[in-house]
């Protein structure tokens, strides 16, 4: 299973990398506002620049099918690691698979985002996506059952021998990581505070102060003892 960071923080993307657990980054036009990437281009090139060759995913920002494939293309070109972020459906309920059939016939990757349900994974599976997305807290959020979603999902695609990936996104607490990464995911996409929380535990802290502790005092203690040999 990968692990992916959920942000457009260079900062948090140098640390995480550096703690060798960093797969790949994805981005989207809210993830890049809160983050201070408001030039996409700049900040995208960066951030792919710092991951290379992992990918990096940066989404299309259109309703419009035809613009999307020209925004797709554009996007691609600003670095080789760059994956195309293409929603499963547009804001008025326009199904976008024909984008997705059409980069990927041309090379580009993509990233079927915004995915709530079986059906939008199985139909991106079907156009080529290379990864798919599912939120499983906007999944939550309406009732479903995000881990079961995730399980049915990635037993569907390996029965069928797709190569698409699931990416599960939209999380909201170290509770999700785990449920997601039980069910099944090849790669989860995590906000770089919940890696924080996922690392730490107040009682390994305390086991780790307690250990630090009692070998200072077997320092001084050996001290001592040597201390004592010379008199
Ligand atoms: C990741 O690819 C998604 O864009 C992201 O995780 C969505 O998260 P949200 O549901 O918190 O906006």
């Amino acid at each position: 299973m990968e692990i992916f960071l959920d942000s457009a923080n260079l900062r948090e993307i140098e640390k995480w990398l550096a703690q060798g657990v960093v797969d790949g980054v994805t981005t989207n036009p809210s993830v890049l506002l809160k983050d201070g990437g408001f030039d996409m281009e700049e900040r995208a090139r960066q951030v792919a620049a710092l991951v290379n060759p992992r990918p990096v995913s940066v989404e299309v920002t259109t309703n419009d099918l035809e613009e999307m494939l020209t925004q797709a293309r554009t996007l691609a070109a600003w670095a080789p690691n760059i994956v195309i972020k293409i929603p499963v459906i547009n804001e008025h309920g326009a199904p976008c698979l024909g984008v997705v059939k059409t980069l990927t016939q041309e090379g580009i990757k993509v990233n079927l985002t915004a995915c709530l349900s079986f059906g939008q994974l199985v139909l991106g599976a079907k156009a080529g996506a290379t990864y798919i997305s599912i939120f499983a807290g906007r999944v939550s959020d309406e009732g479903g059952d995000a881990p079961l979603l995730i399980g049915q999902s990635a037993d569907w695609l390996r029965e069928w021998g797709y190569p698409s990936r699931i990416i599960v996104g939209s999380i909201r607490g170290v509770i999700d990581i785990q449920q997601a990464a039980i069910a099944g995911a090849h790669i989860i996409t995590i906000p770089p505070q919940l890696l924080d929380k996922m690392a730490d535990h107040k009682y390994t802290r305390d086991t780790v102060r307690g250990f630090v502790q009692d070998a200072r005092k077997a320092l001084e203690r050996v001290e001592e003892l040597r201390a004592q040999a010379r008199r």
